[in-house]
């Protein structure tokens, strides 16, 4: 009879217990119910929900495709964490880069939801890229310059109205020979908010270097109408022509970061045409 009492009195306790259990398993399933039902509910603005519905095939994509993978991208971790900072604070953002490679897939899903399209100067590349990654969105760039150019196109510069800072254009600049004057339109009709400048390749005297991206990249930061800075990361900086032309364009008073052969400018739009580059 004790033993019966003392086990009713313990029953009694655990009530309020499985109380609250029920009540949070209920809670719990209805949360997970209405969250099914649909993610955007009002009352769920929190980083929680956003977070849950702004994961992106891309996204998933590049997850498999860099866990399966023993090819990581060129840059360090420190040089690629400069240009994430920038995209995770403006993304969803306008995004040109040049060149594909092994980082393509990463830059994409760095900037869900954004426009990333990449300019390659090899057509075969291109074909084997995209192939593995197909939701990219890159466009061949036929330049026009050889790295063994890269002195006398800086007297070019100086010598061709057509390259004049006053003039300032891309598209049908058939004189100058450092505007890239063969892009899709869709290239001169986006605004840019970052462009990242790791090629073409500039490493022998016959590959196209870099002298073209770089002065066109400073020519669309100039031309920027939209409010605010264009962004642009150039790699290979302990070479000298990258860092020739980047003085010359790009400008050291704009340059606002150094992280190992990376370096971050912040141009903003030439208030005044008749301004020089730097
Ligand atoms: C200096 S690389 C930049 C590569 C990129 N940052 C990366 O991490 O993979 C620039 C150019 O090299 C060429 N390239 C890069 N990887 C290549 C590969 N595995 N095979 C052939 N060309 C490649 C492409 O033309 C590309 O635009």
């Amino acid at each position: 009879m004790q033993k019966a009492n003392h086990q009713s009195k313990k029953a009694e306790r655990r009530w309020p217990l499985r109380l609250v259990a029920m009540g949070l398993i209920g809670g719990a399933s209805l949360l997970f119910l209405l969250l099914g039902k649909n993610a955007s509910a009002p009352f769920l603005c929190g980083a929680w929900a956003s977070s849950r519905s702004s994961a992106t095939s891309l996204q998933l994509e590049a997850v498999l495709q860099y866990a399966t993978s023993t090819v990581v991208p060129q840059q360090s971790l420190g040089e690629i964490s400069v240009t994430f900072g920038v995209l995770r604070s403006l993304s969803p953002t306008n995004f040109l880069v040049f060149g594909l490679g092994r980082d393509s897939l990463m830059w994409a899903s760095l900037n869900p939801h954004g426009r990333t399209l990449f300019l390659e100067e090899d057509p075969k590349w291109v074909h084997t890229v995209l192939k593995d990654a197909p939701a990219l969105r890159a466009h061949t760039v036929p330049y026009r310059t050889q790295l063994s150019q890269a002195d006398e196109l800086m007297h070019h510069f100086r010598s061709e109205p057509d390259c004049s800072p006053h003039k300032s254009f891309l598209r049908g600049n058939d004189k100058c020979r450092l505007a890239l004057n063969m892009l899709d339109n869709e290239v001169y009709d986006t605004e840019w908010d970052l462009i990242m400048i790791d090629a073409p390749r500039g490493y022998f005297p016959e590959a196209p270097g870099r002298m073209a991206a770089i002065y066109s990249a400073a020519v669309m930061a100039r031309n920027r109408k939209r409010t605010g800075v264009t962004h642009v990361f150039l790699h290979d900086v302990d070479r000298r022509v990258e860092q020739m032309y980047a003085e010359a364009f790009l400008c050291k008073k704009h340059l606002v970061k150094a992280e190992g052969r990376l370096w971050h400018f912040e141009i903003p739009p030439a208030a005044n045409m008749n301004s020089d580059f730097c």
